[in-house]
């Protein structure tokens, strides 16, 4: 049985960041704003074409904010540490201490052809072992000097092909990627 496949759907500043250095997304709510109403940016489309999620425990904590909780997928809270599931989400949020390759193995052997791979940390981590297949973008526009990274360091090179590109009025620009993998090159400057 394959592994499950790995998307990123993911929204940064200009200067790549997804959250504050306290996972403040008060600036991305603030531009969300600026979206017209019916418009998603292309969120349907994608998660019509997952089966589950996997999320970083860090994005877990700052999700369960949210009121009414936004996925009917679902989801696998990647954690190394215990996590708190409140009452309202067992059954539908488990918490897997798997490392990323065992994981997509184990969630591909039950019939899960694609996952949302959510967090920062996380796409780092998949990225470094090569899980990442396809990565969605949403630039927005602005700056925010600092904050936490979706990007880090890679022990090489990864290729990307880009099948899809858009921007819309309001500002916010989108990059669709698929990975095509290491690209052999570990960088002298690394
Ligand atoms: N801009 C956007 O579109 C967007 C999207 C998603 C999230 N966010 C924001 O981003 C922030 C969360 O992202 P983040 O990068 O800080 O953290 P994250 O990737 O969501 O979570 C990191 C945590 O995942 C756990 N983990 C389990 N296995 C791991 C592995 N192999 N490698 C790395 N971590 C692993 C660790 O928890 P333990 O310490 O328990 O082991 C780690 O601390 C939140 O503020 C959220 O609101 C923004």
């Amino acid at each position: 049985m394959p592994r499950a496949r790995a998307h990123v759907f993911i929204a940064t500043s200009v200067d790549g960041f997804i959250a504050r250095d306290d996972g403040g997304i008060d600036w991305l709510l603030r531009l969300h704003a600026r979206v017209p109403e019916g418009e998603d940016c292309g969120y349907a489309a994608f998660i019509a074409g997952v089966q589950a999620i996997v999320m970083g425990r860090r994005s877990f904590e700052q999700a369960l904010a949210f009121d009414p909780w936004p996925y009917a997928l679902p989801v696998v809270v990647m954690a190394r540490r215990g996590v708190a599931v409140p009452d309202a989400l067992q059954g539908r949020v488990s918490v897997s201490a798997d490392a990323p390759q065992g994981l997509l193995e184990r969630l591909g052997a039950e019939g899960v052809a694609r996952v949302y791979l959510d967090g920062g940390q996380l796409v780092q981590a998949f990225l470094r072992e090569g899980l990442v297949d396809e990565l969605t973008v949403t630039t927005v526009p602005v700056l925010l000097g600092r904050g936490r990274s979706l990007f880090g360091e890679l022990p090489a090179d990864v290729d990307l092909e880009l099948l899809d590109s858009r921007a819309w009025p309001f500002g916010f620009v989108q990059n669709r990627w698929r990975v095509t993998g290491p690209s052999g090159e570990s960088g002298a400057s690394r």
